[in-house]
């Protein structure tokens, strides 16, 4: 039997109705992911590449338009069949608006699901010239986990498109919590390296004198303990990408053999004569100005530029403010799920707080925060949910002109909102009684 390319997941919780789309599905040579929920089908989707999703749209506990929601954030390439034994106009009109392909009403016909399936893969009988891209290459490329719209990261990706399928050294700089683990292991992931090991190194958590032995090996009797010849993260990673976060940390003798391995393409193990050769992708990474450290020779110069082939600037969030929104939903999702086994929304004044705040954490401070305020609420994240800190440091825009009186209001009303509506603490915090904070705000 010749699978087809495709793979096709279906969501039903009615397990006839799964098992009766999947014999048809098979026989016609399609390879079937099956899921009795949304959570098992959001799992599928995390671990698989899948070409169509076929799903049903009432199931307890999550409903399917939410998957719909979900699928069209997360994978806006894979293309939807909606299946429903509750023809409802409305169900299908708000189905086919956030982008559903076809729609088909239980119960159908083997013809009717067959026509629905073509339609939804974009006819995929039709015979492909040789210089036409593969559709299941292109589709459904979420970038590793990689979320956003702004012009920065946007560039990011572009970058990674570039290099991903080629060995050249990258060095990304950026904030912590901007991603840069996440952009490295994207670069590795979705190239055609990815079969090979993902070696991710902390130099900034491995004790300075064993480092050097750590990455590159060593040889027997190197040193007191070495009882035998031990490979390093070097040759472990051989064939694919080794990942050295903080960089900055690394010593003169771990810096002087990165040199050697970037000019030779060659490991010499602590102890050793002999070098060995070596295939391996370099990505560096850190969070500190290297500039600054090589003016005060804590870093050499020669590595920096061997290092820096390619540069990726992450930005912070705050910077690209635009792909707060698309964060805040995917972390709702993770964590939503993780301790509610619910979808969990937030309202309309705690987002406008998120998205004024300036995130010095960046994408880090912002996943927790959504996780702690997830296990504060119950259905909802609002604005008593956000940890104080939040909303203690958030400012008026600047081209509001107030007069003295309307500012003192306001921060009165801002560390109001910082105590949690406590007067009393109110007060001490701003120096005056509880009474006139009353006085104040009535004015
Ligand atoms: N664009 C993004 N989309 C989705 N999740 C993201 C994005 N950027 C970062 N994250 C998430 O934020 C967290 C921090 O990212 P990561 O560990 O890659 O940051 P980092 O820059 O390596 O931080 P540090 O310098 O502190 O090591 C991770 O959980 C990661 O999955
Ligand atoms: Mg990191």
């Amino acid at each position: 039997m010749q699978l087809k390319q495709e793979n096709i997941l279906i969501v039903d919780d009615d397990i006839n109705i799964l098992e009766l789309l999947q014999r048809h599905l098979q026989s016609w040579n399609y390879h079937t992911y099956k899921a009795v929920s949304v959570k098992e089908a959001v799992q599928i989707l995390r671990d698989t590449k899948i070409d169509l999703l076929i799903t049903d749209l009432k199931m307890p506990e999550i409903d399917g338009s939410e998957l719909i929601k979900f699928v069209e954030e997360n994978y806006p390439n894979l293309p939807k069949l909606v299946v429903t034994g509750y023809p409802s106009v409305q169900d299908s009109l708000k189905a086919i608006k956030s982008g559903v392909v076809a729609y088909l009403t239980k119960p159908f016909t083997k013809d009717e699901l067959k026509q629905a399936i073509d339609k939804s893969l974009g006819n995929i009988e039709k015979p492909k010239s040789s210089n036409e891209i593969n559709i299941s290459e292109v589709k459904n490329k979420p970038y590793g986990e990689i979320i956003g719209v702004s012009e920065k990261i946007n560039d990011v990706i572009q970058i990674i498109e570039r290099v991903k399928n080629n060995k050249a050294t990258i060095f990304i700089k950026g904030e912590s919590g901007t991603g840069k683990e996440l952009v490295a292991r994207a670069i590795h992931y979705e190239g055609k390296f990815s079969r090979a090991p993902f070696i991710a190194v902390n130099c900034g958590g491995i004790p300075e004198n064993l480092l050097e032995s750590e990455l590159f090996g060593y040889t027997k009797g190197a040193f007191t303990g070495a009882e035998k010849n031990r490979d390093g993260f070097f040759q472990a990673a051989n064939g694919g990408t080794i990942f050295l976060d903080e960089i900055g940390n690394a010593s003169t003798a771990v810096q002087s053999r990165l040199l050697r391995v970037l000019q030779e393409k060659e490991v010499v193990k602590v102890g050793a004569q002999k070098a060995e050769k070596i295939d391996v992708r370099i990505i560096a990474a850190t969070n500190s100005d290297l500039r600054e450290m090589i003016k005060k020779e804590g870093f050499r110069e020669d590595l920096y530029y061997r290092l820096t082939v390619v540069e990726i600037d992450v930005a912070p969030l705050r910077e690209r403010k635009e792909d707060i929104p698309l964060l805040v939903e995917k972390f709702l999702f993770k964590y939503g799920i993780e301790y509610k086994d619910r979808f969990i929304k937030i309202s309309t004044e705690a987002s406008a707080i998120l998205q004024r705040y300036d995130w010095p954490g960046n994408i880090r401070e912002l996943e927790n925060v959504i996780q702690r305020s997830v296990i504060m609420c119950d259905k909802i994240i609002g604005v008593t949910h956000l940890p104080s800190l939040l909303k203690f440091t958030i400012d008026f825009p600047d081209n509001q002109l107030l007069t003295l009186k309307e500012v003192e209001k306001k921060h009165i009303q801002k560390v109001l909102n910082f105590t949690n509506n406590n007067k009393t603490k109110a007060a001490e915090i701003l120096g005056i009684d509880r009474k006139t904070i009353r006085q104040k705000l009535n004015d």
